[in-house]
């Protein structure tokens, strides 16, 4: 491709949690997707992230497929990008031992994913503590620019341009190139059918592929207040009105505003424009999911061409600091 080595870099991971939902999409995945055009984008399935808390071999398949299934879906081109594993590329976690060595423990325990363990009593197992340690290693082994993620992230990002740093404090301002986190203004947040952010974790999640009669049962569910039919309602800053922004026009954002305003309409129809703008919306990209997902080893084959293009972009960085540090290269 013209210009290829020019281009920048954009490099995101997502965890191979279950069932991907609504707001990984519109929070990450789809911006993600967006920088396709305009840079080399490096996305991966961080299941070396996710075994701090996930040690269950089928599901830890299941959900990797699941995923790669999703990014295909919606559009990923991996011939062009690098699409893969974060396991099929080892070396991470020996970059991440080199910068864990010019690391502070007091800096980690300020991350505010551990704080939320230790302080939910939760078992804290040393991979938790050093979370941002290998997600640095992941940003910064391939030499990135950008970082787009959802804003849960943004402290990570962060540290792990404080850990980049420290390494080029020792051992050269070249050493590792400080990348910037990029946080969508009109994505920060997305809302969950009780309001709190949409989470697996606060079970409040829609699914993004799932059966229409399971989606529009979940959308449904929004809860909602109990302003009776007549009476107007604001769609503006309602769950309904901001999940809608994200799947309508402005024009039907704008009549359906106009028609909950003027009264006589309840939060049920509200619901009902919701779940067919979604469907409509994502409906194209729920077959393809279906189609790719039915076959593992496409999937298997994309993963791993996508590490052997990983490797080699990860080389130069690691032979760098290998050669700094003394060891052999
Ligand atoms: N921690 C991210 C999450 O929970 C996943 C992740 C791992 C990641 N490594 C990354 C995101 C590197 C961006 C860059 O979703």
């Amino acid at each position: 491709m013209a210009g290829k080595g020019k281009k920048l870099r954009s490099l995101s991971g997502i965890r191979p949690s279950g069932n991907v939902h609504i707001g990984n999409y519109l929070g990450m995945i789809k911006p993600a997707l967006e920088y396709q055009r305009e840079y080399n984008c490096i996305y991966f399935i961080a299941d070396m992230h996710a075994l701090t808390t996930l040690k269950d071999r089928m599901l830890m398949r299941q959900y990797t497929l699941d995923l790669a299934a999703t990014w295909l879906a919606l559009g990923l081109d991996v011939e062009n990008h690098i699409f893969f594993r974060q396991s099929d590329v080892p070396a991470v976690a020996e970059y991440a031992w080199y910068l864990a060595c010019f690391t502070g423990v007091g800096f980690l325990e300020k991350a505010h994913a551990y704080k939320d363990a230790k302080a939910a009593n939760k078992e804290v197992n040393h991979g938790i503590l050093s979370y941002p340690v290998l997600m640095a290693a992941d940003i910064l082994m391939y030499d990135v620019d950008i970082v787009p993620v959802g804003k849960d992230q943004k402290q990570h990002v962060e540290m792990a341009r404080d850990m980049a740093g420290s390494v080029n404090a020792v051992l050269g301002d070249d050493t590792i190139k400080l990348p910037k986190p990029v946080i969508k203004e009109e994505v920060k947040t997305i809302p969950g059918l009780d309001g709190r952010k949409m989470s697996k974790s606060y079970g409040n999640e829609i699914p993004l592929f799932c059966e229409p009669k399971v989606l529009k049962k979940r959308v449904m569910s929004i809860k909602t207040d109990s302003t009776p039919l007549e009476e107007p309602k604001d769609l503006d800053g309602s769950v309904i009105g901001e999940l809608y922004a994200h799947f309508s026009t402005d024009e039907e954002y704008a009549d359906l505003k106009g028609r909950l305003k003027a009264g006589g309409v309840g939060w049920g129809h509200a619901k009902e424009d919701l779940f067919k703008a979604i469907d409509r919306s994502i409906g194209e990209a729920r077959e393809r999911y279906f189609e790719y997902r039915k076959d593992e080893n496409l999937l298997e084959d994309v993963l791993r061409r996508g590490a052997e293009k990983a490797s080699l972009a990860a080389a130069p960085q690691l032979e760098r600091i290998r050669e700094r540090l003394g060891f052999n290269v």
